[in-house]
C-alpha cells in the first residue's frame, strides 16, 4: 500500500487521481509543523514536490522513500546525487507545462516590445499620450535567439515563427540538421548569434554548466537595443550585470519570470528600472498548466509503483 506525501498544494484532480487508486494512502498538503512533517516523512514511500527542497536532511527523515516526482520540469530544488546514493527514482512532468511557459515567453516579448506596462500606467494616471516618435516595435521581422531547443524552446520557436520572426537556435545538444529540418536557423556560434538577435530568450536548464551564463560578457555581445527574456531559471543570469547593461542603455529591456532568489522577499535593484518586467515564476501556472502537471505527477506516481513509469519522465531511475 503506497504511502504518498504531497508536499505542496497541487490541483485537486491530481490528489483525487491518487486517492482513486486502490490501496493508496495519500497525505494532502497542509501547513506542516516540522514534527508533523517528520512523522509523515517516516512513512512516505513516494513524494510529490513543487517547490519544497528535497535535500539530504529531508531524505534522512524518509527511510522508506523510493520515489520523488517533481511537479514541473526543473529539478534544481532536488539533490539528485543524494537520491542516487539512496537508489530513489526521480521523475518530472515533461510537456505538461511546455505550452504555458512558451506562451508566457511570447507574452513577455510582446509586453516589452509594445511597452504595455508603461502605457497602461500612463492611461491610468490620465496621460493619454501618443508619442510623436514611436518607442514600440513589431515582433514581425525581428530576429529571436533561443537558448535551448527542448520542449519549451521548440514551442517558442514555432510561436515566434508564426509571428513572422527570424528564429535562431543555440543548443549544443541538438544537431543542427534537427533545427534546420524544422525550418529554423542553427546558431552554433553563440557570440555571433548574440550580435544578430533583437531578442534573446532562455530555455535551457540551470546546472553547473549554465549557471551565470548570462554574464557581463554575454550581455556585451548582445546587439545594442536588444531584449532579454528569461522564463527558465533566475540563476542563469548575473542580475548585477543585467542591471548595468540596462542602465547603460545597451539593452532596451528584460522580461523575467524567474529571478536569482525566489521567492523575492525584498525588492531587487532590477525592479527600479521601467524597462524591466517581472512576474513571480508563474509561466507554468495557468489553470490548464497546473491541472496537467498535477495529473501527470499523480500518474507518474501510480505508474512507478505499478512498475510501468514512462522512461521519458525519468530523470534518474
Ligand atoms: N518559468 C516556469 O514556470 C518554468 C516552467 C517549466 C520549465 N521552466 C524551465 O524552462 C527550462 C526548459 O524546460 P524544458 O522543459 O524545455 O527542458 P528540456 O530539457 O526539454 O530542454 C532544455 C534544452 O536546453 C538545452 N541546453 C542545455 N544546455 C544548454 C546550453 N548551455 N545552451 C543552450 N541550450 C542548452 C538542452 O539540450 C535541451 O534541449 C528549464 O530551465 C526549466 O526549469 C520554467
Amino acid at each position: 500500500m503506497p504511502n504518498i506525501l504531497v508536499l505542496n498544494a497541487i490541483h485537486p484532480d491530481g490528489i483525487a487521481r491518487l486517492e482513486a487508486e486502490p490501496g493508496y494512502a495519500v497525505t494532502r498538503p497542509v501547513p506542516f509543523t516540522p514534527e508533523v512533517l517528520s512523522a509523515h516523512l517516516r512513512q512516505a514511500e513516494g513524494i510529490i514536490t513543487r517547490g519544497t527542497r528535497i535535500d539530504r536532511d529531508l531524505l534522512r527523515q524518509a527511510p522508506r522513500l523510493r520515489f520523488v516526482c517533481r511537479h514541473g520540469v526543473g529539478y534544481d530544488n532536488v539533490d539528485v546525487p543524494a537520491l542516487t546514493e539512496r537508489g530513489i527514482t526521480l521523475a518530472i512532468t515533461p510537456e505538461a507545462n511546455a505550452a504555458s511557459v512558451a506562451e508566457h515567453a511570447l507574452m513577455l516579448m510582446l509586453a516589452l516590445s509594445r511597452r504595455i506596462v508603461g502605457f497602461n500606467a500612463d492611461v491610468r494616471r490620465g496621460d493619454w499620450v501618443v508619442p510623436a516618435q514611436s518607442r514600440t516595435s513589431d515582433l514581425a521581422g525581428c530576429a529571436v535567439l533561443l537558448l535551448g531547443f527542448g520542449r519549451i524552446g521548440s514551442r517558442v520557436a514555432r510561436l515566434c515563427s508564426g509571428f513572422g520572426m527570424r528564429v535562431l537556435v543555440h543548443d549544443p545538444y541538438v544537431p543542427d540538421n534537427t533545427v534546420s529540418g524544422l525550418g529554423f536557423e542553427p546558431a552554433p556560434d553563440l557570440a555571433s548569434a548574440l550580435g544578430i538577435a533583437d531578442i534573446v530568450s532562455l530555455h535551457c536548464p540551470s546546472d553547473a554548466t549554465t549557471r551565470g551564463m548570462v554574464d557581463a560578457g554575454f550581455l556585451a555581445a548582445m546587439k545594442p537595443g536588444a531584449l532579454l527574456v528569461n522564463t527558465a531559471r533566475g540563476t542563469l543570469v548575473d542580475e548585477a550585470a543585467l542591471e548595468a547593461a540596462l542602465r547603460a542603455g545597451h539593452l532596451a529591456g528584460a522580461g523575467l519570470d524567474v529571478v536569482h532568489t525566489e521567492p523575492m522577499t525584498s525588492a531587487i535593484p532590477l525592479l527600479a528600472l521601467d524597462s524591466v518586467i517581472v512576474t513571480p515564476h508563474v509561466a507554468a501556472s495557468t489553470r490548464q498548466g497546473l491541472h496537467r502537471m498535477a495529473l501527470a505527477a499523480a500518474q507518474n506516481t501510480i505508474d512507478f509503483f505499478a512498475g510501468r513509469l514512462n522512461p521519458g519522465a525519468i530523470v534518474r531511475g
